[in-house]
This record gives C-alpha cells, structure tokens and sequence, in this order.
C-alpha cells in the first residue's frame, strides 16, 4: 500500500514535470510559464489559437490597443481590472516589443 502511493506520488510528478519544458520554461499550450499565463490561456484562446497571441509583441500599450482592437471590432468581452491587469503585465513581459525589424539602410556607396 505504501509502495503504491509512491508510485503514484513520483508517476505524478514526473506527468506534472512533462507539461512544462524545463528549459525554455515554455507550457504545453505554448505560453510562457509566467504569472498570469492561465488568465491568457482562458480569456485569449476561445476565438484564436494561442499561436496568434505569442506570435505578435508589443508593450503594454500595444497590447492593450489590440485588446481594445477586439474588444470594439470582435466581440471581445470586457475584463475586469484585476484581470486585465494581469493579462498585460503577463504579455507586456513575455512578449514585449521585438527589436526592430528593419534592416540597417544600405551604405551610400551601394545607393542606386
Ligand atoms: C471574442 C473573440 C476573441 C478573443 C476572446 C480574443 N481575440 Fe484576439 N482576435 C480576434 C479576432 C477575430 C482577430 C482577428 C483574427 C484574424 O485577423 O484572423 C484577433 C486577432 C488577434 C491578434 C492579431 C492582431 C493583429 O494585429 O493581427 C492578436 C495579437 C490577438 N488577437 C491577441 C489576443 C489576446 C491577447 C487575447 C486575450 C486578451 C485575445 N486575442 C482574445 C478575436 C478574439
């Protein structure tokens, strides 16, 4: 009886542990495991994947211009503070703003 707790007790641990990628510390659902990922997995996943929110970066004004964004052009529904708090603060951090994008311009002397 005893035996079988603990096996239980490590098969369990070792299930919770495969759910998140130790080294990238990335979760199942592809969120990164950070306070407030539950909060984006269950207001930000009903109408899109996952994959769209991790795809795009931003601030924490940028993301909430696309909160807005659907929330007036999608149907999004309104959050109460605390929880758009903590959506923000969640995807301000883990998907912040990417380093620009353009390339450098070309040289003068390679100039058309
Ligand atoms: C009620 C439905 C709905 C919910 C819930 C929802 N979205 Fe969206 N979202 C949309 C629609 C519709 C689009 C446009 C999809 C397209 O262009 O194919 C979109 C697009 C996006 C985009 C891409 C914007 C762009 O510039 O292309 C991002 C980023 C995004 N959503 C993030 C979120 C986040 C973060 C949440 C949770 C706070 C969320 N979505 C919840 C409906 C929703």
């Amino acid at each position: 009886m005893k035996r079988t707790a603990k096996t239980l007790l490590l098969l369990s641990a070792v299930c919770g542990a495969a759910t998140v990628n130790a080294a990238t510390k990335q979760l199942a659902n592809g969120l990164k495991n950070d306070d407030g990922w539950l909060q984006v997995q269950t207001h930000c996943s009903a109408c899109h994947s996952l994959q769209l929110v991790t795809a795009n970066s931003g601030d924490r004004t940028a993301w909430l211009n696309t909160i807005r964004w659907m929330q007036k052009n999608h149907n999004l529904w309104q959050f109460d503070e605390t929880t758009e708090d903590a959506i923000l603060t969640y995807l301000a951090k883990n998907y912040s703003a990417a380093k620009p994008q353009r390339r450098k311009p070309l040289p003068l002397d390679l100039m058309p």
